[in-house]
């Protein structure tokens, strides 16, 4: 018999917002996974760590953060195999995910290399978006609204264009490109209507207009705009 694949959504930072599933999964675990830094820490993991168990076998999926998408690829066969391993060993394996696995989760990567030949469950987790919605106080989206989630990088007239057509937006992975979209906000007139939030649900967490945004970002923030009035006031 070999383990089962479980990829478990910790939510945005706050160990409060795991779920009751995640932490029984994570606490009776014998092998945890997780992506980290290429020579730092692992953001998945300071979320889990009050749950995982002290004599956890831990692999460490060490990602290189260059545009290049090749030495990232390279690390995520490497922890498919090391994961592989664990599971035609009859051990199951819980990887950890910030937020949910299955949006814009790095689990993506592991799923796709592992699913079809493991049984694999996905555990949901409390997104970003809806977190820096509830800690900007800020209702995400409304009767008929549709949302538009655009990640940064997205090149200028795309996004543009995008933003148009939405009735409100939450753009992620702001990073180094907040100086484009803010100029890009501004020439569009939504500027003053854009809630920046940062490292939603830590001690560090920051809710600001984002014409009072700090450039560049860090990479856990999110810009999140109504367009017109806001439609849960009518
Ligand atoms: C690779 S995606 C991961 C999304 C995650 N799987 C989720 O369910 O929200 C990383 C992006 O999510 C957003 N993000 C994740 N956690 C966040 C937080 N605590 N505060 C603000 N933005 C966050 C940022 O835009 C960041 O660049």
């Amino acid at each position: 018999m070999t383990g089962k694949l479980i990829g478990v959504g910790l939510g945005p930072g706050d160990p409060e917002l795991m779920t009751l599933k995640a932490h029984r999964l994570i606490a009776s675990a014998a092998v945890v996974a997780y992506p980290a830094l290429e020579n730092g820490e692992s953001f998945a993991r300071s979320i889990a760590a009050k749950s995982i168990p002290a004599d956890a076998h831990e692999i460490t999926i060490r990602i290189p953060m260059t545009v290049e998408r090749g030495p990232a690829q390279a690390a995520y066969d490497q922890g498919a195999a090391d994961i592989a391993a664990q599971l035609e060993a009859g051990k199951d394996v819980v990887v950890l995910c910030e937020g949910d696995p299955f949006f814009y989760g790095s689990f993506m990567y592991l799923f796709s290399r592992l699913a079809d030949q493991y049984e694999t469950d996905i555990i949901p987790g409390v997104t970003s978006v809806t977190t820096c919605a509830a800690v900007a106080k800020r209702p995400l989206t409304a009767r008929n609204d549709v949302l538009t989630i655009i990640p940064g990088p997205l090149e200028t007239d795309e996004m543009r264009s995008r933003i148009e057509a939405a009735g409100a937006v939450a753009i992620m992975k702001v990073g180094r490109h907040l100086g484009r979209i803010r100029a890009l906000l501004a020439d569009m007139g939504l500027a003053a209507s854009a809630t920046y939030v940062a490292r939603a649900s830590l001690p560090s967490q920051q809710v600001l207009p984002l014409e009072r945004a700090s450039d560049p970002a860090p990479y856990f923030s999110m810009i999140l705009i109504t367009k017109g009035k806001d439609p849960w006031l009518s």
